[in-house]
Formats: structure tokens, C-alpha cells, sequence
């Protein structure tokens, strides 16, 4: 069941549910709008109900035009992040029943600018992902020859495999306090994937890597806060990538 103000009764007809929220959406169209206001919408839902399908019910009986991005529903391709309730978190990973209020509340991410409603621009965030070399640095003469294959152990796979669990969605960089103060800083997502590729033992370009991060922008911005790692849904630790970096960076690892 939904309402929305300014909607009619008649408008609000929907199924029967015993459990509702009121579900509050920020709309806001830089294009025309000065400020955020938010709709509020009385919506059901099962105990399996996650944010985002919330969202697509009020989009399909009450109004098409809120913008959310989405695609793999199921926390893979990193599209669907938003504060949930004042927190980073992917929509379509949030239960309604697992969030313990009857209000749930839906923002665009912080530290991203606004395309429209819940829809920002991921610009900087693919930006300084590939600002630090996200990909394995051989010599050319390496990847020339019939060695086709470079094998690793399991103990050298376990320095850098949760950081490959990456999808990009961006939570760490919204958490950050320091990305909201400076728009130049690299950002826990872009150090943390700095750091999968210098802990890979395939990998040559360590040097370049850590020469990129170390700028008045760059690892040591950080206060080591740790809400980067709180907020990751792929058990990504960007705030001990960034710690074990600036063992790199100080002499201690090698
Ligand atoms: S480290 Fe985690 S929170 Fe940050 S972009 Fe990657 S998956 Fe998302
Ligand atoms: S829709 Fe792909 S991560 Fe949520």
C-alpha cells in the first residue's frame, strides 16, 4: 500500500500488506530545483523486501519519474549505492525487516554529486580507480614470450584476494569524512586497489603505483576514521589496505 501527497485515494489503492513503512525519497533536479524535498510514500513489505524493490513498487504505481541506477540486484555490479537510513549501503542488499524502523529513508550517496533524486555521478570514483593503474604491470618483453602463465601460491594469493571482491559501488568513498572535505583526494576505493595490485606478486608496478598515491592528495589525507570499512558489502578492508600501503611507502614492507 502506498500513499504519496497530493495523490488521491483512489490513486493509492494497492494490496493489502499487515507490514508498511513509510518510505521518504529525496528528490532533487539540479536542472530546476534549489533544494532536496522528500516524498513520502506508505509502501508494504515482505521480510525478503529489499530497499530498492521499495523503490521500483513507487516508481511502477505512483510516479516513473524518481531516478535510481540499478542492474544486477543482486550486489554485483555496484550501481544501486544510496544512504539508507543516514548510512551508505546498496539498496538492492538492504532488507526492510533487517533495518528495525518503520521509517526508512532514501538520499543519493554523500561525496557524489547529483545527477537526479538518488542517481549521482561516478566520474571521480572511475577517475582515480584508474588513476593507480588498476591492472597487473609486466615488462612487454615478458608478455612476449611462451610463458604463457604465472603461477602463485595460495599464501601469496591470500596478501591481496578480498581487495579483487571490489565491485566499485563507491560506500567507502561515501563514508569517508576526508572526501567530503577535500574533491582532490584519491579516496579509500582508489588506495585500496592501489593496494591489491602493489601485494600481487605478478605485479611490476609497485613503484609507479605508489609514486601516484604519494601526493599532497594522496594515502597520507587519511585519518584512518575506518568508516570505509564499515560500510563495504564485499568485506573489502580499504583502511587496512591503506595501512598496509604506507608500510610500503615507510620502508617496513617490501
Ligand atoms: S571497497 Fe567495498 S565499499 Fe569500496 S567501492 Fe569497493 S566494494 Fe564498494
Ligand atoms: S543493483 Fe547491482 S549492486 Fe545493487
Amino acid at each position: 500500500m502506498a500513499q504519496v501527497s497530493g495523490i488521491s485515494d483512489e490513486q493509492t489503492s494497492t494490496p493489502m500488506s499487515s507490514n508498511t513503512i513509510l518510505l521518504r525519497i529525496s528528490r532533487f533536479n539540479p536542472e530546476h530545483d534549489d533544494s532536496s524535498q522528500f516524498m513520502e510514500f506508505t509502501v508494504p513489505y515482505e521480510r525478503w523486501t529489499t530497499v530498492l524493490e521499495a523503490i521500483l513498487d513507487v516508481k511502477k504505481r505512483f510516479d516513473h519519474s524518481v531516478a535510481v541506477r540499478y542492474s544486477c540486484r543482486q550486489a554485483t555490479c555496484g550501481s544501486c549505492g544510496m544512504m539508507i537510513n543516514g548510512k551508505p549501503r546498496l539498496a538492492c542488499f538492504t532488507k526492510i525487516s533487517e533495518l528495525n524502523s518503520n521509517v526508512v529513508t532514501v538520499e543519493p550517496m554523500n561525496n557524489f554529486p547529483i545527477i537526479r533524486d538518488l542517481a549521482v555521478k561516478f566520474e571521480r570514483l572511475f577517475n582515480t580507480h584508474q588513476k593507480i593503474k588498476p591492472y597487473l604491470i609486466r615488462d612487454d618483453s615478458e608478455l612476449e614470450s611462451d610463458e604463457k602463465e604465472f603461477l602463485q601460491s595460495p599464501e601469496e594469493v591470500e596478501q591481496y584476494i578480498q581487495f579483487a571482491n571490489c565491485i566499485k559501488c563507491g560506500l567507502c568513498n561515501s563514508a569517508c569524512p576526508t572526501m567530503a572535505t577535500d574533491s582532490s583526494f584519491v579516496g579509500p576505493q582508489a588506495l585500496a586497489q592501489a593496494y591489491r595490485y602493489v601485494a600481487d606478486s605478478r605485479d611490476k608496478g609497485k613503484d609507479s603505483r605508489l609514486k601516484i598515491i604519494d601526493d599532497s592528495h594522496g594515502i597520507w589525507r587519511c585519518h584512518f576514521a575506518g568508516s570505509c570499512s564499515q560500510v563495504c558489502p564485499k568485506g573489502v578492508d580499504p583502511a587496512m589496505g591503506i595501512q598496509l600501503l604506507r608500510g610500503y611507502l615507510l620502508g617496513f614492507r617490501s
